[in-house]
């Protein structure tokens, strides 16, 4: 068995080898030592680094952010060759090679790009998500690499936050359902790795990533355990019951402790309450960090002491050997103890024995013809499609008329690297348009779709690339003001340059205030205004956002959001996205859809409403179509429940229009009364339906009393007796639990 074959390698290993297989350099290390975030140089190692790393330190693992660019698959393969070979020569153990693959292959030239997760959970289709895991788990691993550090399971919750666009969003019943599907799609339904399409999926970053008080990368996060527990566990617990082989931490420090230094968060709920049996390893220098920033350790070596003995099995090491030299020395001091070791290295060698890279430490290239084909290319079209999102389309004037004459504009008008922001080709996606030049900006795909005839291009503002993401340049309002005369409709595309990570950190979430007078000025020449936001967060647009006639959410839908745009502007798809998130329209009412219902207070004539809703651009959830659906005739199938039992609840839903169409049936929960109080809704379940027009269906979700618990003040997920209300759409039916029922900490 996999365990008898790595017992009997972990007796064969020296400590030296142990702590090497607990280390990951990056590959920049052993190349001719560029900086790995600028260098255009073609990519080589160095022998006498690479026999440093391998014959010295024994290393077990290396990230693939070398040069920090694309390369080919057979680049990549012959790279990765001459490091397992010489692996397996000193050490007979294979190196595990990771990346960040979290929307397509990020640094192989010609693989196929998806939407951005938050695109995808907009889709509402976790079908769709496991099909594009299992495109990306299939392009990696003809790239020669066999983990990826992805799915993102934090929740989007704060609209500031620079990686909000990494998650999918701030509910964590869609995000566990995306999760779910993309530990399936990247690992297979039954995570068997010895699959050579298949790659061992990292979901990251555990726990409570994103929740930064300051909304800025990074910065301290004050968590309370009920929430920790009910907002941001569940995702995980999902993936990790979905198999999940490893896992990465949040870099961040949560009510004063940082998470790589939580015993009680890596050993104690990680890998005893939650049984994550897999690996897990840091993010960035993080234990580095514990000393240099975190001011929890006096010394690195106390910073490596505390979190191996946290629960840490691997260290993403970037720049030195520190982190060896140190934890040798720790384990011959007794400060760390040797099963600690033997319970990382155990994992490490698991991870791999189950990838069959001691077999095969790099497949043939040539196995994957499938690479970056027009098959692949279809999904990640699809993807994108229904993922934008219509949010306001007054008038009707989507979609647009055959003949009609555009004028197209603003700085994200034509641009290949905003429409797929970070983790693209490069770290903060500088290299798109060198290496998406085959793909359709949108003005192209506007243009192939219209006719170059009915097209007009100003950009009005343009990135400065050369400065911070938010940079911009070329400013001339009154050159696509100019450019409008003779147009029809203006088809106005604003929103971010790309970034992610603290470099993404940002002061005022207004959309910059050259953008803003753009839309204005176009607005005044009284022609319909359609926005089109290609952003990474809800950029905030309330001071404008009245006088647009209609507006599009594309998010950062990847290689084919061009093409995807035009066919929803042109009416040849039927919008289907729902927003992921809630869309704010202030930025002092942030807030999510299952806010507390005091969080939504405003006053009202001299009384507090505590009804009301948050004061938002777009509900979470919403998203317009072409056609209009109807719903009618809830039922459920008990009004009276024990804790224990199961229900249904039905509705109809009719296509009132006359065009096909797709509709995303969401149902949610209201606990009238409860002991902690109650959010203001919870999402329970979803299903996206088609319906021809005229078609009506029936749709039939089914859950237990449990699914409506919610974690008490003892941490325990509990259901107490009392009224529930159903709501979907706007029809809404009535529960009553006769009993209370304490489950324990984990049964949700
Ligand atoms: O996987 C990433 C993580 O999400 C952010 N810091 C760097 C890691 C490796 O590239």
């Amino acid at each position: 068995s996999t365990e008898e074959k790595v017992d009997k390698i972990l007796k064969e290993l020296t400590l030296e080898e142990k702590v090497g297989q607990m280390t990951q350099i990056t590959l920049d290390v052993i190349t001719k030592g560029e900086n790995v975030f600028v260098s255009d140089e073609p990519l080589t190692l160095d022998q006498k680094l690479l026999e440093e790393a391998i014959k010295k330190y024994k290393i077990g693992s290396v990230l693939n952010t070398a040069n920090n660019r694309a390369r080919t698959p057979e680049k990549w393969n012959e790279v990765i060759t001459q490091i397992q070979k010489l692996a397996m020569k000193e050490i007979g153990v294979p190196v595990l090679y990771g990346v960040d693959a979290i929307h397509g292959t990020t640094y192989t030239a010609g693989a196929t790009f998806f939407p951005q997760q938050i695109g995808m959970a907009a889709t509402w289709n976790p079908d769709l998500n496991k099909q594009g895991c299992a495109v990306t788990a299939y392009e990696t691993r003809a790239s020669s690499i066999p983990w990826d550090f992805s799915p993102v399971l934090d929740m989007g919750r704060n609209p500031a936050w620079p990686r909000i666009w990494e998650t999918y969003g701030e509910d964590v019943y869609l995000t566990s359902q995306m999760g779910i599907a993309a530990v399936d799609g990247y690992e297979g339904v039954n995570n068997d790795l010895s699959d050579e399409t298949k790659v061992a999926a990292c979901i990251k970053h555990f726990i409570g990533y994103g929740s930064e008080k300051s909304g800025k990368d990074r910065t301290p996060s004050y968590l309370p355990e009920v929430e920790l527990r009910e907002h941001y566990m569940p995702s995980y617990k999902a993936a990790i019951d979905a198999g999940a082989h490893t896992i990465m931490i949040n870099s961040g420090i949560i009510n004063g402790t940082p998470v790589h230094a939580s015993y009680k968060l890596l050993t104690e709920l990680l890998k005893e309450e939650l049984g994550f049996k897999g690996l897990v390893v840091t993010d960035w220098a993080d234990i580095e960090n514990l000393h240099n920033r975190d001011k929890v350790a006096d010394t690195h070596k106390e910073a490596v002491k505390q979190s191996i003995n946290a629960g840490i099995d691997m260290s993403m090491v970037p720049y030195n050997f520190k982190f060896a030299d140190y934890l040798i020395e720790l384990v011959q001091e007794g400060e760390v103890p040797m099963s600690r070791i033997d319970d990382a290295v155990r994992r490490i060698l698991t991870v791999k024995m189950e990838l069959g890279l001691f077999e095969k430490p790099a497949p043939k290239v040539k196995e994957y013809p499938d690479f970056g084909s027009e098959k692949h290319e279809k999904i990640a079209y699809n993807a994108a499609s229904e993922s934008i999102t219509l949010l306001k389309n007054n008038k009707d004037i989507l979609p647009l008329k055959e003949g009609t004459k555009l004028l197209v504009t603003g700085p994200n008008a034509n641009s290949m690297r905003t429409l797929n922001g970070g983790w693209t080709y490069s770290w903060q996606g500088e290299k798109v348009e060198e290496f998406a030049k085959d793909y359709n900006t949108i003005l192209e795909a506007v243009e192939n779709k219209f006719g170059k005839e009915n097209v007009k291009f100003a950009a009005g503002v343009e990135y400065n690339h050369e400065g911070q993401y938010y940079e911009e340049k070329n400013i001339d309002i009154d050159a696509a003001v100019k450019a409008a005369e003779g147009t029809d409709v203006i088809l106005l595309c604003l929103g971010e340059n790309t970034y992610t990570e603290t470099p993404g950190n940002l002061h005022d979430l207004y959309i910059s205030q050259n953008q803003r007078k753009l839309a204005e000025a176009l607005a005044k020449t009284g022609k319909p205004v359609v926005l089109v936001l290609n952003e990474g967060r809800p950029r905030l647009i309330s001071q404008f956002e009245s006088e647009m006639t209609a507006v599009v959410h594309t998010y950062l839908p990847g290689n084919f959001g061009g093409d995807a745009l035009a066919d929803i502007l042109s009416g040849e798809v039927n919008p289907s996205g729902k927003l992921p998130y809630s869309y704010p329209m202030y930025p002092n009412s942030l807030g999510t859809y299952d806010h507390k219902p005091s969080e939504a207070s405003e006053k009202m004539e001299g009384m507090y409403d505590y009804n009301s809703s948050l004061p938002l651009q777009y509900a979470f959830g919403h998203g317009l179509s072409y056609t209009t659906f109807d719903y009618s005739d809830i039922t459920i199938s008990k009004s009276d429940i024990g804790p224990d039992e199961q229900f249904t609840v039905k509705v109809k839903v009719k296509n009132t229009g006359n065009r096909a169409g797709k509709e995303v049936v969401q149902l949610y929960s209201k606990d009238l009364y409860a002991s902690i109080t109650p959010d203001n809704k919870r999402l329970r379940r979803f299903e996206k339906i088609n319906l021809e027009a005229g078609e009506s269906q029936e749709v039939v979700f089914t859950l237990k009393a449990r699914d409506l618990a919610f974690v008490d003040a003892d941490l325990n997920w509990t259901v107490e007796k009392g009224e529930f209300r159903f709501m979907i759409d706007d029809q809404s039916v009535s529960l009553n639990v006769s009993e209370t029922k304490k489950f324990d900490k984990l049964s949700n």
